[in-house]
């Protein structure tokens, strides 16, 4: 069972946002409670080869903005090269940014984003002016970008992509005159957030965001508040192994990331939010989250999805703890992730004798189920990795992960806290 309370620690997608506005504003910024995990330090090492002053000091983070148009190589290097690791986040949004600067970069990173579809940034930026070239038309990388000056754009988004709308609106605080992007979903919105609160001039209507190009951005201290998709694996373990009781300290409740929440109240699942506040715009709160031995499945789809995009593989593992059947559909979207998530689910959990369906855009998991043991193929996924680590605690016998170093990515010390709250 797992008992205890602990301080979460900081949210993966505001930590990049922080490291990123920071460097492109004027001054210094403080971040406190920033992840250090590698996506966000890969943020940080692009950042500051381009000439950004970035000092770490525990959780605290000191960053010295170069102003929006600051950003520069080394004088004897034509073409820079940027190294995103695994990170989607950094890769996107930092697109967003260099197609403004007036310098040349070469964008590259490992195995697996060396497969994720980059022409969804790629396509309206070349729309707003921007000289994009690399593999496949600018899908794959290695990706490069000539930056320069850019016009405006009126963009309905194809895909909800909160990783997209936000380099279209970092390219738009670079733009000749105002831009709007239209969301047909909703995704997350901690860009508009921290954005204006660094004095960009964004509005935002429910789907409708307008920005008006500015000269420069001001600094500003940031609080990072804990990751939801962190605190997921801890929150299952608790609600499926008999007399688990945890108190998760410190849990960002943004509206747009708080999907696994309404799922398991909709599963019968134990779980309640005390003490809920806002630090630097966004919403905070404990939660509190106990055995449910009375599990039902349900069904998510459509606005659901980006809520919880991330959440699904350890939402797979919950529901073969659910009396029912669970239906994910509308989640096309995960094939493009890390791994392709669908598959790394559905085929992992069929090994481990689960009743799972696979569908073109997402699952069917019929519980209840008992689970066996086996290796694991992670894909060096870090969400696969914890997503089955949370399976060995209930499965019949031993749950082998064939990579867990991935976990670093989002999740440094997570086996640490697993050991600890373990009893
Ligand atoms: C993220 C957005 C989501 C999410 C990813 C982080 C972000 O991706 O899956 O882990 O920080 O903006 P998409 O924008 O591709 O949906």
């Amino acid at each position: 069972m797992l008992k205890g309370s602990f301080e979460l620690i900081g949210d993966k997608s505001i930590s990049h946002r922080a490291i990123m506005f920071s460097s492109i504003s004027q001054g210094k910024n403080k971040i406190s409670n920033f992840l250090m995990g590698q996506d966000c330090l890969s943020t940080v090492n692009c950042f500051r080869k381009m000439g950004v002053n970035i000092e770490i000091n525990n959780n605290e983070v000191y960053v010295t903005g170069k102003g929006l148009r600051g950003l520069k190589t080394n004088d004897n290097i034509d073409n820079l090269l940027l190294d995103v690791g695994n990170s989607g986040t950094t890769i996107r949004l930092m697109m967003g940014i260099l197609a403004g600067q007036n310098f040349k970069t070469t964008i590259i990173g490992d195995e697996s984003i060396g497969r994720r579809p980059m022409k969804r940034v790629t396509d309206p930026l070349r729309q707003m002016g921007a000289i994009i070239t690399g593999k496949d038309d600018a899908n794959l990388t290695p990706i490069t970008i000539e930056g320069g000056k850019l016009t405006h754009i009126d963009y309905h988004m194809p895909v909800s992509s909160a990783q997209v709308k936000s380099a279209l609106i970092l390219a738009s605080l670079y733009g000749d005159d105002t831009s709007f992007i239209h969301e047909k979903v909703k995704s997350r919105n901690h860009t508009e957030i921290m954005l204006k609160s660094f004095g960009a001039d964004i509005q935002v209507n429910n789907l409708d965001i307008k920005i008006n190009p500015v000269e420069e951005l001001f600094n500003r201290d940031i609080y990072v508040p804990g990751d939801i998709s962190s605190a997921a694996f801890i929150i299952v373990g608790a609600l499926i192994c008999e007399g688990s009781e945890v108190l998760i300290k410190n849990v960002g409740l943004n509206e747009t990331r708080v999907g696994i929440i309404e799922v398991i109240k909709k599963m019968n699942g134990k779980i309640e939010i005390v003490d809920e506040r806002k630090i630097c715009g966004e919403k905070v709160g404990d939660i509190l989250v106990s055995y449910s031995p009375n599990l039902i499945g349900t069904t998510i789809d459509k606005d659901l999805i980006p809520k919880l995009i991330d959440e699904i593989p350890i939402i797979a593992i919950l529901a073969t703890r659910a009396e029912g059947n669970t239906i994910i559909k509308d989640a096309a979207e995960l094939k493009v992730k890390e791994s392709n998530r669908i598959k790394s689910v559905v085929d992992n959990l069929k090994l481990l004798g689960a009743n799972v369906e696979e569908l073109e855009d997402g699952m069917i998991i019929k519980g209840k189920s008992s689970l066996s043991g086996g290796t694991i193929k992670t894909f060096n996924d870090h969400r696969i990795a914890m997503s089955f680590s949370i399976a060995n605690l209930i499965s019949n016998q031993s749950i082998i992960l064939d990579n867990d170093k991935c976990i670093d990515i989002s999740f440094p010390g997570y086996f640490n806290l697993l050991k600890k709250l373990s009893k």
